[in-house]
């Protein structure tokens, strides 16, 4: 058995085949893939044969998979719990029609790092696919690596040992939900540097995002053009590419040194059933296994179900 590695671009991104990863895997094939993906930061697998559980099962040779986020006492289309439902359906399968849900998908067509807003950061994604639309539904990559090594050495300087609050709030009121300022403010976020140590590569990478709202100690201001400036230098057109999917294709983006958006497709035309699940940063301390759920829960809100005042406001602003 040859595993192949294909880059995408010269420094970031590959297609990774010559391996079958529905079966069990040795420690040496496990370690080596798990050195592939630090190295190229998002790697591509086609056909991979895997169903839920295989996903889950393959997810966890890079560590700790968190529990998928779940509002108490609603059913799930997933058949793990490990599995978040990524995809345009409802719990019927057919294309849904809740605002809510449509906003979060406008939310996730912005660049961001899933869950920089948790104070514990998640690292690798594991994004499966099971249904495509027919044409589009990618979803674009950026190199937050490659990005920091190319910043002038003055913006290097300005940046060291700044730190940014992250809130799911702010990229939602980004995406066109009606969030006021002080309504973000009394929810949970999250601070962390803007610029880190990417552990599985030893490079550093620039941390910020959609979910980024403030610089620590910066005015307002400043800090908001600060994060749009770095934001739009690390999805240069030289640090990005898009992976078109067929059922059965899976990407692995590490959040740590890489940011990501849905691409563009008709959702309310065209399914697109995508599955996903998260393994945590590998350098946090351990945490309850549920805290992203307890996230919402804690901000009296949850995006996965609106209350009845927020479904109204939300249709107020579309
Ligand atoms: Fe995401």
């Amino acid at each position: 058995m040859t595993i192949r590695v294909s880059p995408i671009l010269p420094g970031f991104g590959a297609e990774v085949s010559g391996i079958d990863i529905a079966r069990p895997l040795d420690e040496a094939t496990r370690r080596r893939i798990a050195a592939i993906q630090d190295r190229w930061g998002v790697t591509v697998w086609r056909d991979t044969g895997l169903d839920d559980a295989g996903h889950v099962a393959f997810s966890r040779l890079f560590g700790r998979v968190e529990l998928a986020p779940r509002h108490t006492g609603k059913p799930s289309r997933m058949s793990e719990p490990e599995l978040f439902d990524a995809s345009n359906l409802d719990l019927e399968g057919n294309i849904a029609t809740n605002e809510s849900i449509r906003l979060g998908a406008k939310g996730n067509r912005l660049w961001h790092s899933d869950s920089s807003f948790m104070r514990v950061r998640s690292a690798q994604a594991l994004l499966l696919c099971h249904e495509a639309p027919p044409h589009g539904g990618p979803t674009w990559f950026a190199d937050t690596r490659g990005a920091y090594d190319d910043l002038p050495q003055s913006m290097k300087d300005r940046l060291e040992g700044l730190r940014a609050t992250h809130s799911y709030f702010w990229s939602r009121r980004r995406a066109g939900y009606p969030y006021t300022e002080d309504e973000i403010d009394a929810k949970p976020q999250a601070a962390h540097p803007l610029v880190h140590v990417h552990a599985g590569s030893g490079r550093k990478a620039l941390f910020v995002g959609a979910h980024t709202r403030d610089i620590v100690g910066m005015d307002r201001a400043d800090g908001r053009a600060l994060i749009d400036e770095l934001i739009a230098w690390c999805t240069r057109p030289e640090y990005t590419f898009a992976v078109h999917y067929k059922p059965g294709d899976m990407t692995i983006w590490d959040n740590l040194c890489s940011l990501h958006r849905g691409g563009e497709y008709d959702d309310s035309l065209f399914r697109r059933d995508m599955r996903r699940t998260t393994v945590r940063d590998p350098q946090a301390p351990p945490a309850e296994p549920d805290h992203f759920t307890r996230m919402f829960a804690d901000a009296g809100d949850t995006p996965f179900s609106p209350t009845e005042t927020t479904r109204e406001r939300v249709m107020a602003a579309s």
